[in-house]
């Protein structure tokens, strides 16, 4: 019998986010739930889920024959992108490694860096403020930023194109990012406000980013807004 993976919240939501219609690539595709699932869905003439280390990978093999969608799957062992001829997919996946690793990961193909580049869809495990900031800086739009809860945890799951117009964000862009337009923004904005508070006690008063961290603290208290911690 075919087995589908159930995906949670988090994995649903990447997946929502695939452009249909084009080869998908699931970089560190570990337990492959979302590699099989994206090929059973029909939605993509091809899938690749790769990763660094053969353990997770012979995971990904056993999930992709228990779905049955050996045929419509490539499973690639090697570090990030490398794995991948330039533009061979619409999209590429990154979930749950930190935002430093996905930053360095998508810095070493710099065909990402393109208007014909794939669309990212991105869900760090850490610094979600610091990728935002970084991929405007790169010069890719947010076309999705959805604050999802799963497993007790909040994320944000990312689809970024590549404009080729960089932009200079702020503070609070970084820190929010799009993820006030969606249910469950404000209390994602609760939680990075905890975060950053946090951050705050380790800058001295005279950092530059200390002050912009006050300013935002302050307007968020104005405007009668939670801290989570
Ligand atoms: C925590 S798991 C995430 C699994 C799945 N993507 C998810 O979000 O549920 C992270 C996976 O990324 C893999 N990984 C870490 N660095 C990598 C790299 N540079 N290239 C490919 N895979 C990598 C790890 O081996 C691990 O299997």
């Amino acid at each position: 019998m075919q087995a589908v993976p159930a995906l949670d919240a988090r994995l649903s939501a990447t997946a929502g986010l695939c452009r249909p219609g084009l080869p998908v690539a699931d970089i560190g595709c570990d337990h492959g739930k979302l590699t099989a699932y994206l090929a059973c869905s029909g939605l993509y003439p091809r899938v690749i889920g790769a990763d660094l280390r053969p353990g997770p990978l012979s995971k990904a093999v056993l999930a992709v024959k228990s779905a049955r969608c050996e045929d419509r799957v490539d499973l690639r062992l090697g570090d990030g992108l490398s794995v991948l001829q330039p533009y061979e997919v619409g999209t590429v996946v990154l979930a749950g490694v930190s935002a430093q690793t996905t930053i360095e990961i998508l810095q070493a193909a710099p065909w990402v860096f393109s208007p014909q580049g794939p669309r990212l869809v991105l869900v760090p495990a850490t610094k979600h403020a610091t990728l935002r900031g970084w991929l405007y800086q790169q010069g890719f739009a947010l076309a999705a930023d959805l604050p999802v809860q799963a497993g007790g945890k909040w994320y944000a799951v990312m689809a970024a194109d590549y404009t080729g117009c960089p932009a200079v964000p702020t503070l609070a862009q970084c820190v929010y990012g799009e993820t006030g337009q969606h249910p469950g923004g404000a209390d994602y904005a609760a939680l990075q406000r905890g975060k950053l508070r946090k951050y705050r006690l380790g800058l001295a008063d005279t950092d530059p980013l200390a002050h912009e961290i006050d300013t935002l603290l302050k307007e968020a208290k104005a405007a009668g807004l939670a801290c989570s911690l």
